[in-house]
């Protein structure tokens, strides 16, 4: 019987239990709508007698996703979610939430205020607050603990990570696991299972698993201890260790009062922006237009080009996704060390433990290997990975398009070539389309996709479709030399190298961008990616580049001398005996001098703040010529590349993002002041110059 009904949450009869469904899709987040009706739902309950017990439950696929991200930063709108699972908690009768599907973040909250639990089996349960930025700021800091005691509820709060029923049952975090996927049939047997019992309102705030002080006390200090190294810059994992730690010593809700405070502490704090513009960005990118125009072409089976450091570790994600993989190589000596670079990887795994040797025997068997271009006649999909070689990728192309078949998608790792190039030169351009990894490319997340003049658009759906299958994160690219990301790289890499010749030392450089949040430093990336790669491209580009632009020779001198970085056992740092963090190096220092001299360039010393800054404005410059020029659709695709594929530290949400922190008034200024020393390098973005000039920033350009 329908007894009424706010949307978005339905309230119904079932004998004398009420049933309440919160029906907010696409999760069921808890935006003010749905705070204000679950406060109407427990007050009608309680002043209503045919009611005995309450059943939460959540319609769709979710139970509840969290607090509405979206009202971040805004205004708040009473009631206050804290406020809301007081309530629920303070009911007179039994409430009792059946949980199918993600209860995450507030969503968990308000399961921990209703008195009896329930999972089905597809219900995942986690505090990921510390992802965005924030704390559980509804009670989660005091309830979790003083359920399942303070070690298990940091590790929650401080990873993020989601429990699966099982383990949420053995946690404690719910009462009953039961099979099935109704939340309403599970919920309500569970309810009247426990009305007969005559169960009574049972209030997580009274829970005991804090009782014994000595244990709690050691997993805090250990948590704050670990965070303390780990968090690296990041502000609010520290905060959850305070709050914890108030739930141990304080009463409820004097803790919930610090909690509170904590937690409007974090949702202020600029890292908390940044995280959320990640969040939203990242699914962003994921929907490019052709996703919207056409439907992907199906993929059921996968060839690869090359057994290298890229097509092994292409494999090896393409494997995992479950999909069979066919690798090409020159020769069966090639081949053997291809099969060998992705058997490499799975035996990583079982030697740490991570899977066992039958896993890793199922994996290979989906895995064949051919020297001969017929054994991809019949896949899906191919991706060339050979060497960064125009003539090698047109006679890879010429075969692929002799043997495939009709419709299959053809793709390019290429990180730098034209693509246009490479498609105009066979029958189907249409087919041919960019899917720029990052290595190592079983690792690392993004996916660039690069879309050439004349591809269809369902090649392009499928690409992003393969992206999903693959659990990575798309962005869409146009064509030029570097497309989004090594293009903006070659940029400010220019930069740093400026830097260096005119005074700062790598070392001093890689320290600032650490502190601004990387976790390594140009120099140390270039160390353990090689400086070989970057050497090539120097000479490739050496003929077309700007007699009148500026070019620093310090990387070219160490190569010249061998010295690529880590696999060479010295490049910027020295590591000696196959060390893997390096040491400054005297010599480089007194190379990195006589280039100086041989410039003619005085050196003067640099702030880490001036590092930072030029660093930073040759990035966000680029990536406004990106932008402008459309290689980018938007300013956000640009923050996804560097967070994804470049280490840019997540909370500071993008270059882009970052830059409308900064304000890109400053950020103009910087660069005009930086080119009356360099003006060819430095000539500020049109884009830029516009959005200054019309008072707008970045975000404007991302809806
Ligand atoms: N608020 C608002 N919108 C949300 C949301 C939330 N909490 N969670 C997801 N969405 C939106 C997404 O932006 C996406 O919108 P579009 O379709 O417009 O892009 C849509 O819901 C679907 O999301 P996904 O694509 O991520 O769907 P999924 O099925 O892969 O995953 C999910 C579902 C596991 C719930 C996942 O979305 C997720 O992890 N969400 C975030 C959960 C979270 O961090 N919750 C904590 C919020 S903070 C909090 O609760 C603070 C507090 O203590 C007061
Ligand atoms: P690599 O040198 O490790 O591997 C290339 C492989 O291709 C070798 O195993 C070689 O035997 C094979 N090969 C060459 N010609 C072939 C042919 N005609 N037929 C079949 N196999 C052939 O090179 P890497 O680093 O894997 O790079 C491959 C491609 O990926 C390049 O285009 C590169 O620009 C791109 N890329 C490289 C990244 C990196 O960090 N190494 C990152 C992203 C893209």
């Amino acid at each position: 019987m329908e007894t009424g009904a706010t949307a978005p949450v339905a309230r119904s009869m079932h004998g004398d239990i009420l049933v309440v469904t919160i029906d907010n899709p696409p999760v069921n987040a808890l935006g003010v709508d749905v705070r204000r009706a679950l406060v109407e739902a427990i007050d009608a309950a309680d002043g209503d007698a045919a009611v005995a017990a309450v059943l939460l439950v959540g319609s769709g696929k979710t139970f509840i996703g969290g607090a509405d991200i979206r009202e971040f930063g805004k205004p708040p709108m009473t009631p206050f979610l804290p406020d809301v699972c007081n309530r629920i908690e303070a009911c007179t009768k039994p409430v009792v939430a059946a949980i199918h599907g993600a209860a995450l973040g507030g969503g968990l909250e308000i399961a921990l205020s209703a008195h009896y639990r329930l999972a089905l089996p597809a219900a995942r349960l986690g505090l990921p607050e510390v992802q965005l930025g924030l704390l559980p700021g509804a009670g989660g800091t005091q309830r979790t603990p003083r359920l399942i005691g303070a070690a298990a509820a940091l590790d929650l709060m401080l990873s993020g990570r989601h429990a699966g029923a099982a383990e949420a049952a053995k946690l404690g975090l719910v009462d009953r696991l039961v099979e099935g996927d109704d939340p309403v049939v599970a919920g309500l047997a569970y309810t009247r299972e426990l009305l007969q019992m005559g169960a009574r309102v049972r209030r997580t705030r009274d829970a005991t698993a804090l009782a014994d002080a000595d244990a709690q006390k050691t997993a805090i200090d250990a948590a704050r201890a670990e965070t303390a190294k780990k968090a690296r810059g990041l502000f609010s994992p520290l905060k959850i260790v305070d709050a914890v730690q108030a739930a141990v010593e304080l009463p409820f809700d004097d803790g919930l009062a610090l909690e509170r405070k904590l937690f409007m502490e974090c949702l202020d704090s600029p890292q908390r922006a940044g995280l959320v513009h990640a969040f939203f960005a990242e699914r962003e990118t994921a929907k490019a237009p052709e996703t919207r125009a056409a439907k992907p072409r199906p993929i059921n089976s996968v060839g690869i080009v090359g057994g290298g450091t890229m097509g092994a570790g292409i494999a090896v994600a393409v494997l995992d996704a479950g999909l069979p993989v066919t690798m090409i190589e020159r020769d069966d000596e090639a081949l053997a060390r291809g099969r060998k670079n992705v058997e490499k990887v799975y035996d990583g795994l079982v030697a740490k433990g991570r899977i066992k040797p039958e896993a890793k025997e199922a994996v290979m068997a989906r895995w064949s290997g051919s020297t001969s271009y017929d054994a991809l006649a019949q896949v899906d999909l191919v991706i060339e990975a050979v060497f960064e070689d125009m003539g090698v990728k047109h006679a890879v192309f010429a075969e692929l398009d002799r043997v495939c078949k009709p419709g299959a998608v053809l793709a390019t790792n290429t990180s730098y070539l034209d693509i246009d190039q490479i498609a105009a030169a066979i029958s189907r351009p249409q087919d041919v389309v960019g899917l720029h990894f990052f290595s190592p490319a079983n690792i690392m997340k993004l996916l660039e996709i690069v879309v050439p003049a004349n591809v269809s658009s369902d090649v392009v759906a499928t690409a992003f479709e393969l992206a999903k299958k693959l659990r990575k994160v798309p962005v869409r690219a146009g064509v030029c030399d570097g497309f989004i990301g090594n293009r903006i790289l070659a940029v400010y890499g220019q930069a740093a190298h400026a830097m260096m010749e005119d005074g700062a030392s790598p070392y001093q450089i890689d320290k600032a961008l650490r502190d601004f949040g990387y976790p390594m430093g140009p120099f140390q990336v270039s160390d353990l990616a090689g400086g070989d790669i970057g050497w090539a491209t120097r000479k490739r580009r050496a003929a077309t580049r700007d007699p009148r632009a500026r070019y620093v020779q310090i990387a070219d001198r160490l190569c010249e001398r061998g010295w690529f970085g880590q696999k060479t056992g010295r490049g910027y740092y020295l590591y000696p005996d196959g060390a893997r963090v390096g040491t400054p190096d005297p010599e480089v220092e007194a190379i990195i001098d006589a280039e100086r001299a041989r410039a003619g360039v005085t050196p003067r010393s640099f702030s880490d703040d001036e590092i930072v800054r030029r660093y930073l404005a040759a990035m966000i410059n680029e990536g406004a010529n990106v932008v402008h020029q459309k290689i980018a659709l938007r300013p956000l695709d640009v923050d996804v590349t560097f967070v994804h594929g470049y280490g840019f530290p997540r909370y500071r949400g993008g270059p882009m993002k970052y830059a409308d922190t900064v304000g890109l008034p400053k950020i103009l200024a910087d660069i005009r002041e930086f080119a009356n020393e360099d003006p060819i390098f430095w000539q500020p973005s049109p884009l830029l110059v516009e959005l200054v000039e019309q008072g707008a920033d970045f975000a404007s350009l991302n809806k």
